[in-house]
Parts: structure tokens; C-alpha cells; sequence
């Protein structure tokens, strides 16, 4: 019994003395653990005498009572210690404002491509994607320029390590498989898609740029369909008091060919930096779709005509916005980029 009251007055002072929630767990663990005194002393019961045996049981018991009472209530009051203390230290204000997440946004490349394709989409054009890495047949051969033809030269091309396999260097390979597609019904599409030409990059040239092509084919199809879609076109990209001119030209695919002009957004025409003085600013190469063309595609020359048209959606943007370096398309400078 006076192991007891020892233990009693000893377990009570030592829970007093600690400082923290971890000695707390200590304490219990010396005193409750497997071996913890309160545990052996409650096993002893049946060594003591059986005269004190009783009184003994009654008095560890209570003794484990009350220290598993102190023990929560000092493990309760630390706890409320430590919130009080980090509401105290570390304060959050609520109230603060959070920071805004800055919104994406479509690259500026891509928002001229859509409003060309919403354009064309209204005027019936259907959209079709072809593939970027093509064949030297589909990319030239097909498009009336065969081996060593000297027009091929306007086309620096990228060639790959398989013999005959490049990647594209305009859109106009689209022209033979949407033909090959679709033979023999009318077509009205357009092919917009990025295109590769091994050229030194400059302020005006990219080894990467995106084209979009347009195609109509069908028994009725003239120069006047051309002039009249081209017309709609540039009215609705550039204001609806827009003239085209349109000047002669060759590519090897179309006869006649003809390049685009659009009387400049900026001076309509009077002369200014844009336009280099000149009134007008060039906008696309177009044609009639050439009968050996129109052949290779499947189509019947002398029932069938069209037109086709190709031109530079990025050339486009620079003119509308007034960049004067078409590296900054792919550069990625997010100063640059945010300004769309
Ligand atoms: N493919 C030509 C180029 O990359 C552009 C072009 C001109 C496309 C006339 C056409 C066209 O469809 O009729 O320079």
C-alpha cells in the first residue's frame, strides 16, 4: 500500500511537469505501456497478502482512475493551448482578396484562321484538313510540275530521309486528295494547315507558316465565281468598302493565274508605309484550277472547271495589325502574345 501512495504522488507530479503533448504520451506510456507501473502494480493484486489484497485492488484502481482523468485533461488543455497559440500566430485574413487567374486565350495565328474559315463557312465552303508531311508526287508531280520542272524552284522544299516523302510546302497537295475524295461531285472547300519551306528565316519568311487553300470545282464554275468570292471575301475580313485588283500571274497548276490585291486598310489606296506608297496590298495567288490539274484530281476536264486560291492567313494578321517581323508568331513571347 505505500508502493502505492508513492506511485500515486509521483505519476501526479511528474504528468504535472510536462511541458508538452509529446512527454504527455511518454508519461503515459511509463505509466500504462505494457510494462507502465499503474499496468504492473494492477497485475501485482494477486501477489499481495489475502488480508490487504482487497484494499490493495481498490486503491490501484482508483489510482489508475484518477491518473487516466489527468491525464485526458492535461492532453485536452494542451491541445486547446496549441490552437489558441497558432490563431494567435499564425493569422489568415479571409478577407484578403485572392489573385486572379489570368484567362488563356486562342494564339492570334489561330483567331485569323477561324474568322477566315467562319467567313468562308458562310459562303458554303466545307473544311478540310490534309496532311502536312506529303509525297513529291501529290506536292508536285500532280499539281502540273513534274521532275526538274523549273517552277519548282519557287519551293524550297524540306525533304525527309525516305525517298519521295517531304513535308508539304503549301496547302495545294490538299487540291488532289479532296478531288480524289469527292470525284465526281461539285466541290467547295477550303484547306487551311501549316506548311514548311527550307528558306533562312527573316522578318518576312518562316521555315513554318500556315497557308490556306480554297477549292471549287463544278460544271459551271468561271473566273467570275472566282472574282465574286474573292470580293465577298476580303469585304467581309477587311470592311465592305474594299476593292480587290487583280493582277496576271503563272503557277504551274492554274491557268490563267492571277495574284490578289485588296486596296490598303490603311490609306484605301491614297499611299502610306503599309501599302509602300504602292495603294494596295497583296493578298493571295488564285487561278483556274489547270485541266491536267483538274485530271490528276479524277475530274473530266472538258465537262468540269474550277478555281482555286491560296493564301497566307499570318501575311494577313501583319497587314491587319501592322507587325513588321513574322518571327513573332512562334516566338512565344507572352508580352507579345497577350496583346490578341
Ligand atoms: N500554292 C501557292 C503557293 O504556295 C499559292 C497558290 C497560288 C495556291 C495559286 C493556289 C493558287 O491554289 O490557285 O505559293
Amino acid at each position: 500500500m505505500s508502493d502505492l501512495s508513492v506511485l500515486k504522488e509521483r505519476g501526479l507530479a511528474e504528468l504535472q511537469a510536462c511541458a508538452d503533448e509529446s512527454a504527455l504520451r511518454a508519461w503515459h506510456t511509463k505509466y500504462f505501456g505494457k510494462q507502465g507501473e499503474v499496468t504492473v502494480a494492477l497485475k501485482k493484486v494477486g501477489e499481495v497478502a489475502p488480508a490487504e489484497r482487497r484494499a490493495y485492488g481498490q486503491e490501484a484502481n482508483r489510482i489508475k482512475e484518477s491518473f487516466t482523468e489527468a491525464y485526458q485533461a492535461a492532453l485536452a488543455s494542451r491541445k486547446d493551448q496549441e490552437i489558441n497559440r497558432s490563431l494567435a500566430v499564425d493569422k489568415i485574413d479571409v478577407t484578403l482578396p485572392g489573385r486572379p487567374a489570368r484567362r488563356g486565350r486562342l494564339h492570334v495565328a489561330t483567331q485569323m484562321l477561324r474568322v477566315i474559315c467562319a467567313i468562308f463557312s458562310d459562303l458554303g465552303f466545307q473544311i478540310y484538313r490534309s496532311r502536312e508531311v506529303e509525297d513529291d508526287a501529290t506536292n508536285f508531280e500532280l499539281l502540273n510540275m513534274p521532275q526538274d520542272h523549273p517552277a519548282r524552284d519557287m519551293w524550297d522544299t524540306f525533304y525527309t530521309t525516305t525517298p519521295g516523302v517531304l513535308l508539304r510546302t503549301h496547302t495545294s497537295p490538299g487540291q488532289i486528295h479532296v478531288m480524289r475524295e469527292f470525284c465526281p461531285e461539285p466541290i467547295r472547300v477550303i484547306l487551311p494547315g501549316m506548311c514548311y519551306r527550307y528558306e533562312a528565316i527573316t522578318t518576312r519568311s518562316e521555315i513554318m507558316f500556315q497557308q490556306v487553300e480554297g477549292l471549287a470545282v463544278g460544271t459551271k464554275v468561271t473566273m467570275a465565281d472566282l472574282k465574286g468570292t474573292i470580293v465577298a471575301f476580303a469585304r467581309r475580313l477587311f470592311g465592305d468598302d474594299r476593292e480587290i485588283r487583280i493582277r496576271s500571274s503563272y503557277f504551274p497548276f492554274t491557268e490563267p493565274s492571277i495574284e490578289v490585291d485588296v486596296d490598303c486598310i490603311v490609306c484605301s489606296g491614297k499611299g502610306c508605309s503599309l501599302c509602300k506608297r504602292s495603294g494596295w496590298l497583296e493578298i493571295m495567288g488564285a487561278g483556274m484550277v489547270h485541266p491536267a490539274v483538274l485530271k490528276n484530281g479524277g475530274y473530266d476536264p472538258h465537262r468540269f472547271t474550277g478555281f482555286a486560291f491560296g493564301m497566307g492567313p499570318q501575311r494577313i494578321t501583319m497587314l491587319k495589325y501592322g507587325m513588321d517581323d513574322i518571327r513573332q508568331f512562334w516566338a512565344n513571347d507572352i508580352r507579345f502574345l497577350r496583346q490578341f
